[in-house]
Order: C-alpha cells, then sequence, then structure tokens
C-alpha cells in the first residue's frame, strides 16, 4: 500500500509534496514524512500518524527551500506505525534519502549482509535494507540513476522505490517492480506518484512507468529506461479528471461526496455507450469473433468489487447465456483453476492496483485466458496488463469504503452483458432496447433515492449502540446484502454479516434473538412474485424469532408493509438493475452510523484503500 510522491520544480516543495500525500491517504494512514535537498545534506521530516501530524511540525518548524523532494504516507508491513519506521529512509551518511511501496521479501538477508559491513539501522522497515544498498552502490556509480540500476536487481518482492542524493540536487530517480508508478509533466517541472491524483493538480498530463522500469526526473526532463538501462518511451495520456473532483467541496466527508455522486457514475459510465438497442463498447482485442469463441467466464476481484461481481453474474449468465464463476481473487489466484483461450477472466477493480486482483489477472493470463478489466482508475496496472479494458467513469473514489464504484461496477457489466448478448445472439433488439430504456432512468432514480433518506438518518442514530446487524437478500439482493454487511463492519466497526435468503434455516436463524436488527432487500414483487414471496417467507421465519426487521424495498410494494418495522424505498426498475438502487441506502445507513458513533469515515482503522501488497 502506501502513497508516494516526488517533485522537482520552482513551486514551493513542501506543499507539492504535501497535496500529494493529501490525495494518496487514502492508500495508507498510520505515518508520514518527507524530506528535501538542503546543500549538502538531505533534511527530513516524518511522524507516526495521520498526514495531519506531519504537517502541523512542518508549520512549527519548517524544512528549508528546495528544488527537489519527495514524500511518503504508509501503511506498515515491516515494523508498527512510529517516528522511525515512518519513510523516507537515509543512506549514505545522511546524503540520501529513500520511499518505498510494496514488501522486499529478502530484506533480512540484506540487512544481515549491511550490519556486516558496517552499515547501521535505525528502523525495523523493510525498506531501510534499500536505501543503505542504494547508498552504498552511489558510492561506487557516482550517479544515482546508475546505483538504482543495481540495487533493483538485488531486491526480491514487489516495490516502487523514490530516491534522491544530495549530490545530484534537481535529480529524483523512481524504480517499479510490480508496483505503480506515474509520472506527472509539467512546464520546467515533473512529478512522480503512485497515481495520478498526486499531481492532478498541478498537470494533468500523466504517462504510467511498465513493469521493471526505471524513470529520472529533473526540472526539464523524465527519462525512463528499463532495468538494463535500455530507453523507453512511456506512453503519455491526459487525465480527465477534474482535480477539484478530488475535494471534499463543502460535504463532511469524501465518503458522503462520493455517495451524492452515484447518479453522475452511473451516467458517466453510460455516456456513449448506448444506443437504442446495442451497446457500444470498443474492447480492442476481444472483438466480436472472441467473444463468441469463449465458453466461460471468471470474474475475479475483492471486496466490495467481487460483491458488484456477484450481480455481473446473475446479469450475464442471465442474458448472454453463458457460465460465469465469481472468485475472490487471491482464492483464484493460490488454487489451480481450470483456464484456456475459451476463458474469460474479467476481473473488477475501482484502483486498478489491488495485489491479489493483479496477480489473479498474471496467472489467468500466463495459462492463456482472455482478459478483460473493468476499472476505474486510467493508467492503473491492471487495465495495462489486461487485453481490454472498459473504464467505468466514477470519478476519483478517496473515501476508503467504496461506494459511487460500486455503482459504475455494476453498470460496466450491465454493459458488457448486454454487448455479450447481442454478439452471441442469445438477446432480441427489443429485449436489449427495454433493459437500456430502463438503465437511461437510473440517474433520475438515484437522485430521487438520495433525496428521500430522512428514515435512513434517524435509523441510523437510534441503531448508533447496536453490537450486530444482519443483512438477508435473494438473487441480485444478496450481493446487495454482503455489500451493506461490509460497509457497516469497515466503517462502523460493528459486527455486520450478509446472507442468502435460502441460507437462513441453514445456520445462520440460530442467530435470531429478540431485538436483533436485520435488513432485508426485497425484490420487486412485480417484476418478481416468486423471489419476493420466498423472501416475505424468510422475514416471517426471522419475526416469528423477534428480530426487528427494515426493509428495503420497490415503492408499490405494500405486500411487505405488515411484515416490516421500517421500510425504506426504492423506485422500480428491471430485476437486474435493482441493486444500483437498492444499496444507496445501506451505504448511506453505514455512513450515517459511523458519523453518530464519531467515527472516521474516510479512514477507518486498519485500512487502506489500495491494497497493494497480498
Ligand atoms: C470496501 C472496499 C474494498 C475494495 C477492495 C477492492 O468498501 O473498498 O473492499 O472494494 O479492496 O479494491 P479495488 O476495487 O480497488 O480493487
Amino acid at each position: 500500500m502506501c502513497g508516494i510522491v516526488g517533485y522537482t520544480g520552482e513551486r514551493g516543495t513542501v506543499d507539492v509534496l504535501l497535496e500529494g500525500l493529501s490525495r494518496l491517504e487514502y492508500r495508507g494512514y498510520d505515518s508520514a514524512g518527507v524530506s528535501v535537498i538542503d546543500g549538502e545534506h538531505i533534511a527530513l521530516r516524518k511522524k507516526g500518524g495521520k498526514l495531519a501530524v506531519l504537517r502541523a511540525s512542518l508549520e512549527d518548524a519548517p524544512l528549508p527551500a528546495s528544488a527537489t523532494g519527495i514524500g511518503h504516507t504508509r501503511w506498515a508491513t515491516h515494523g508498527g506505525p512510529t517516528d522511525e519506521n515512518a519513510h523516507p529512509h537515509i543512506g549514505d551518511d545522511g546524503r540520501l534519502s529513500l520511499i518505498h511501496n510494496g514488501i522486499i521479501e529478502n530484506f533480512a538477508e540484506l540487512r544481515a549482509e549491511l550490519e556486516a559491513a558496517g552499515e547501521a539501522f535505525a528502523s525495523e522497515t523493510d525498506t531501510e535494507a534499500a536505501a543503505k544498498l542504494l547508498g552504498r552502490a552511489y558510492r561506487e556509480t557516482g550517479d544515482l540513476t546508475a546505483a538504482m540500476r543495481q540495487v533493483v536487481k538485488r531486491l526480491h518482492g514487489q516495490f516502487t522505490l523514490l530516491a534522491m542524493h544530495a549530490e545530484q540536487p534537481g535529480v529524483v530517480v523512481g524504480a517499479s517492480h510490480n508496483s505503480p508508478l506515474l509520472v506527472g509533466y509539467g512546464e520546467g517541472e515533473h512529478f512522480l506518484g503512485s497515481d495520478v491524483s498526486a499531481f492532478v493538480k498541478f498537470t494533468p498530463s500523466a504517462a504510467a512507468l511498465d513493469n521493471d522500469q526505471i524513470v529520472t526526473i529533473t526540472r526539464d526532463s523524465a527519462s525512463v529506461t528499463d532495468f538494463d538501462g535500455n530507453a523507453v518511451e512511456p506512453k503519455r495520456f491526459e487525465v480527465s479528471w477534474d482535480a477539484s473532483a478530488a475535494e471534499k467541496g463543502g460535504w463532511n466527508s469524501f465518503m458522503a461526496k462520493e455517495i451524492s455522486e452515484g447518479p453522475e457514475a452511473v451516467e458517466n459510465t453510460m455516456r456513449g455507450r448506448l444506443a437504442d438497442s446495442r451497446v457500444e463498447l470498443d474492447l480492442g482485442a476481444l472483438d466480436d469473433e472472441v467473444l463468441r469463441s469463449i465458453d466461460r467466464i471468471v470474474i475475479v476481484a475483492c471486496g466490495t468489487a467481487n460483491y458488484s461481481g456477484l450481480v455481473g453474474k446473475y446479469a450475464i449468465e442471465t442474458w448472454a447465456r453463458v457460465p460465469v464463476e465469481v472468485d475472490l481473487a487471491h482464492e483464484f489466484r493460490y488454487r489451480d483453476p481450470v483456464l484456456d483461450e475459451r476463458t474469460l477472466v474479467i476481473s473488477i477493480s475501482q484502483s486498478g492496483e489491488t495485489m491479489d486482483t493483479k496477480m489473479a489477472v498474471q496467472h489467468a493470463k500466463a495459462q492463456g485466458a482472455r482478459t478483460l478489466s473493468i476499472c476505474n482508475t486510467q493508467g492503473a496496472t491492471i487495465p495495462r496488463e489486461s487485453e481490454a479494458v472498459l473504464y467505468t467513469h466514477a470519478g476519483p473514489e478517496v473515501a476508503v469504503a467504496s461506494t459511487k464504484a460500486f455503482l459504475a461496477q455494476v453498470i460496466g457489466q450491465l454493459l458488457f452483458g448486454l454487448h455479450l448478448a447481442r454478439v452471441r445472439g442469445t438477446m432480441a433488439d427489443e429485449a436489449i432496447a427495454e433493459v437500456i430504456a430502463e438503465m437511461r432512468e437510473l440517474p433520475a432514480e438515484l437522485r430521487q433515492v438520495l433525496a428521500e433518506q430522512e428514515a435512513v438518518h434517524e435509523l441510523a442514530h437510534w441503531m448508533a449502540d447496536s453490537r450486530s446487524v444482519l443483512f438477508l437478500g435473494r438473487h441480485v439482493g444478496y450481493p446487495v446484502a454482503l455489500e451493506g454487511a461490509l460497509k457497516l463492519k469497515e466503517i462502523s466497526y460493528i459486527h455486520a454479516e450478509g446472507f442468502a435468503g435460502g441460507e437462513l434455516k441453514h445456520g445462520p436463524i440460530a442467530l435470531i434473538e429478540p431485538g436483533q436488527v436485520v435488513f432485508v432487500v426485497v425484490p420487486s414483487p412485480r417484476n418478481e412474485p416468486l423471489l419476493h414471496s420466498k423472501i416475505v417467507s424468510n422475514i416471517q421465519e426471522i419475526r416469528a424469532r423477534g428480530a426487528r426487521v427494515i426493509v428495503v424495498a420497490e415503492a408499490g410494494d405494500a405486500a411487505v408493509l405488515p411484515y416490516a418495522d421500517v421500510v425504506l424505498r426504492v423506485p422500480l426498475t428491471l430485476p437486474m438493475l435493482e441493486p444500483v438502487l437498492q444499496v444507496v441506502p445501506l451505504h448511506i445507513f453505514a455512513l450515517e452510523l459511523a458519523t453518530a458513533k464519531g467515527l472516521d469515515v474516510d479512514q477507518p482503522r486498519n485500512l487502506a484503500k489500495s491494497v497493494t501488497v497480498e
């Protein structure tokens, strides 16, 4: 995890670094640090705790002005979140500083070797070994880029490194091995960052390094080579995000703001892709012939993205008649899944950097499977490693808890499902047109859901002291239940579980005791009378045992009223589209409850937004 930023240019370097770190804090926030070149030495400040602690320290005692600096926000892996373990780390007797994202697996051996050679270590991190090693390589080569080239060959694991040396002011060198690094191109200045949000406020012009590359930035240049020193030309792109989209803009939290942006996330993901009776997708290498040849789809993803995949499974199987499995990316990677060139592996990831998902894609490719990425972040690693990408356009998601990205991921899969159905001839044009017409209504319906959540606010307040909340759903309501439970546990630290309604009597019903609150996601009785009657039976079973039942139900569903303590209403839509609307009250509930408990909803404990280590 961890966020890294580097800068060389004439703006206030520390300010640029802090701005970048504030955008990257979602990647980890248990300690932070910055360093700048100050004459013959490195000036350094690093602090355990959130970025605010570092900021306060820099306000009390500023670092000197400098044209070169690097900054880091950490999610601890090796060594606790202390001042000493915070990055940057120092090498070459205080003349070099280095920051790192990832894990250096052979750090213990390296450390023993370096200690035997007389190096003294000040932290418990794996990173410090790289700093010391780089310092020694610099003394041999007299050039930071050449030294970096030596060092990367000695490191095992996965890493992005940024470093600078006081003897080479105006130079920052970065290296990337299975971990992201992007370059930002400015006029008389250059930037490096873990993702584009680190510098998008200053420049929209960016390029992503490929695996095993080294970049050297100065004020006027950014040169990239492979690990052997051969020059490469990275592919530049313009970031389409508006920098202000990653700001709170008057909201109390990013999570609140991002929930409110659901309608635009859905609208923008559909924009330019819907015709009257077909979906227009440019899937590059995954052309119609390939899509007709596949006989199986495996969706790989983690957390919320995985739950969106469960919705995708139902839609794609129903519409395109291809068997679809949904796997947790880490489980997929470490068993021996049956894959061949007729299998399409779809990865879903907001960040495009989740290590487990990336490894799953690499494994799928190595087995000859075809790969499609559904991703929200331009230039991220997973789409670059996949044959084709369907970008969701939810805009930057900063809060650790994913909300609007879930909606956009579902939409991305619905679009793909309809596309596949047309290509494979499994759905008539009229049927596709009917779904498209309903999808066009979703943004307005979402706005209506957002405007009518007074009951959720009240609910969250009276439930602030709950110890456990259960969520129940069937069919596409099941992933909604899982998502409602995940969101609640991750930001409010309340025990929460999601269950499939049919599973209740196979065990979970034992948890029901008088007063237990259960949210039930109810399908529309008009569209799915059978499923509706099944879930109403489930409700009766739990009520008979004293549960308090809160239902998320379609606006016209009167049948559910006698059985519910509270009803949260959503507009009527087609069954496969229901999750897009039903999940919103659950997101708002988690937000409101965590807020009522006085918790930091954007940065919940122990978590980071982008899980870039296994
Ligand atoms: C939950 C949450 C996580 C992510 C998961 C995958 O609110 O945010 O469960 O969904 O870590 O992240 P991405 O989508 O970036 O691969």
